[in-house]
């Protein structure tokens, strides 16, 4: 089958775990297919959310063997110069607000491609660690060492052996393909100096249900943090919340900063407030969600048809993971799409996972000129309708699918 069911939080071990939205079967969303495969059938998995309210931790109900889920794992970072930027300021920021000097050591869980570290491998020494063979070959050019493993106590005390405890840990939008989450946090326990900090990224699930999108649950996110559900992680493991930022990425994501000691920043108060205010520290809040996101479907899908029936020519902008989790939820296929145009010469050529729209390179919206293009890299949507000023002022329009449908 190559997943099961979890029965219990992955925080808390609550088996009262409540369903909160059903996706349906889907295939993974980064499993682009070349022309042979697209002629077999996609394997698809569950898609369902559910909620925890025990600790308010919001995940998915299955879980893909990681072996499925990672074999062949094709993302890079230096894919989008949004992140390239955000994540070398973020290195830059940090190392500065801890002092990060010559003797200390920096290490990255999911380092990828070595981006981040890159950006300071030369004020003090950097270490990632990535199961991802690919990227840790392009890490390792950029002259960021790092280890290619899937990071846990025993990766953490064989590091710290050999280099010493980490004054920085950071861990960006990794945490979430994590099943064994007590593993990691006791890996950066015993890795992390008393006087560091643990610095991560996580997608916010107020933005996932309020202004982010739904689309962003694949079946590579496992879980989806609010600040109080990652506050009870860290407390388990005798962390401090020391502060927290919202960052742009994602929609919007939170940057967390966990320490041995020390007491939160009036933002961490701050965001907990307006998190409790939204009630998403309880059930309430999610039980909205289910009806908007069916609301988002039908009028997606009923704007796509009145336009196709006035035999409108429309492709796709960015052939992004969370665009095929919408593609495949909504049903949206190549009636509706003739192409979607990536910029990453490794999926040109390919086709989408379920729908099996054709991805091209983008010079075919000069070729082809399509009357609208769907935004499925809504992320991106202000450097992408900023880049594509020239398309735009020659008539063509935009659609942005989430949280609800507009035409700019
Ligand atoms: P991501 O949200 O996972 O980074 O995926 C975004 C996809 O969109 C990625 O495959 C690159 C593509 N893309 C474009 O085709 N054009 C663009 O201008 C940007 C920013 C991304």
């Amino acid at each position: 089958m190559h997943y099961h069911r979890r029965k219990v939080c992955r925080i808390c071990g609550s088996k009262n775990l409540k369903p909160i939205l059903d996706l349906g079967k889907t295939p993974l969303a980064n499993a682009f297919l070349t022309k042979k495969q697209v002629a077999k059938r996609d394997a698809t998995y569950p898609l369902q959310l559910v909620f925890c309210p025990d600790c308010s931790l919001v995940q998915l109900a299955h879980i893909v063997d990681p072996e499925v889920l990672f074999k062949g794992y094709r993302y890079m970072t230096s894919g989008s110069p949004v992140l390239i930027e955000h994540f070398r300021r973020e290195a830059a920021e940090v190392a500065e607000r801890y002092r990060v000097g010559k003797d200390d050591l920096v290490v990255e869980i999911g380092s990828n491609d070595g981006v981040l570290l890159e950006r300071i491998k030369d004020r003090t020494h950097v270490l990632g660690i990535d199961p991802a063979e690919t990227a840790a070959v392009l890490a390792k050019k950029r002259g960021v060492d790092t280890l290619v493993d899937f990071f846990g106590n025993r990766i953490a005390k064989k590091v710290a052996a050999k280099y010493g405890q980490a004054k920085l840990i950071f861990a960006n939008n990794v945490i979430a393909h994590i099943d064994d989450l007590d593993d990691v946090f006791e890996g950066v326990k015993t890795l992390l100096r008393d006087d560091g900090a643990f610095v991560a990224e996580v997608h916010w699930v107020y933005n996932l249900i309020g202004d982010g999108g739904f689309d962003q649950i694949y079946h590579e996110h496992l879980s989806y943090f609010s600040l109080h559900a990652y506050s009870r992680l860290a407390k388990k493991f005798g962390f401090v919340v020391a502060d927290v930022e919202i960052v742009p990425i994602h929609g919007e994501s939170l940057r967390v900063y966990l320490q041995k000691s020390g007491k939160p920043s009036p933002r961490v108060k701050q965001i907990l407030a307006k998190e409790k205010k939204a009630g998403i520290d309880s059930i309430h809040a999610f039980r909205r969600f289910a009806p908007k996101v069916e609301k988002n479907r039908r009028d997606l899908l009923k704007l796509l048809n009145t336009l196709k029936k006035k035999n409108a020519t429309i492709a796709g902008y960015g052939a992004s993971a969370k665009g095929n989790t919408l593609l495949n939820y909504m049903g949206i296929t190549k009636k509706h799409l003739d192409f979607i145009t990536d910029t990453l010469p490794s999926k040109q050529g390919t086709f989408t996972p379920g729908a099996h729209i054709p991805v091209v390179a983008p010079e075919m919206l000069f070729s082809k000129r399509p009357e609208y293009l769907l935004l499925l890299a809504w992320n991106y949507a202000p450097a992408i309708l900023h880049k594509e000023k020239a398309l735009r002022a020659q008539g063509t329009k935009f659609i942005i699918p989430v949280p609800t449908v507009r035409v700019v």
